[in-house]
């Protein structure tokens, strides 16, 4: 994968459905004045890929082959410009959704990796660690996206991968207990960044 040749700073934050990755992204874009965006990215590709997780008409493989696809243009087209001119850019899911994500579906996990290994390494990497019977809880407060992958089992085994992923991983990458309030869920991302 690529490594860093910018200035700027990349911080992605990740966890399974209902963690929390968008609200504690976003307040941490704010507090770091940084560029915040998203996977599925809102380009052309990434609203595509939106359609195509929201129904069974596309294989595993397929729908890894459309998040690599988004990821590629979305770091070309958005993320890496505002890294070389020295900006943070924090970001809502990356390739750890796709190595955890992805496979659970039923794609093989090295083959995954292998399409995401000309992706930016980020920086730093905060995985949201919460039980998924609570995230799917907070899912059902907030409503439904209608995704395939809103389901309690399918949520039961992203916990686990995200859990080993931190161990498989050789990059900066940390996890945060999601299940305390939301002030003590960021504290203790400002944290680890500051680390
Ligand atoms: P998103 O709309 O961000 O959902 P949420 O608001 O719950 O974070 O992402 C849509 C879904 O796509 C989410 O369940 C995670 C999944 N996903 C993958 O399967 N692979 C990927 O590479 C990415 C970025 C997301």
């Amino acid at each position: 994968m690529r490594t860093r040749d910018y200035p700027g700073r990349f911080i992605v934050i990740e966890g399974a459905d209902g963690a929390g990755t968008t609200t504690q992204s976003k307040q941490l874009a704010d507090e770091l004045d940084a560029h915040w965006t998203y996977e599925p990215s809102g380009n052309k590709i990434g609203k595509f890929v939106d359609t195509m997780i929201s129904g069974d008409d596309f294989s595993p493989e397929a729908i890894a082959l459309g998040f690599a696809a988004d990821r590629m243009a979305h770091l070309e087209e958005e993320i890496l410009p505002r890294l070389e001119k020295g900006r943070t850019v924090v970001c809502d899911r990356y390739y750890h959704s796709s190595f955890v994500y992805q496979p659970i579906l039923g794609a093989d996990r090295t083959w995954v990796e292998e399409l995401n290994k000309h992706a930016l390494v980020p920086d730093q990497t905060v995985i949201l660690d919460i039980a998924a019977e609570e995230g799917m809880e907070r899912v059902s407060e907030r409503g439904h996206d209608g995704n395939i992958f809103e389901d309690l089992s399918f949520q039961q085994k992203v916990v686990i991968q995200y859990q080993e992923l931190v161990e498989d991983l050789e990059e900066d990458i940390t996890l945060v207990d999601a299940s305390q309030p939301i002030d003590a869920v960021f504290a203790d991302i400002i944290e680890r960044i500051e680390k």
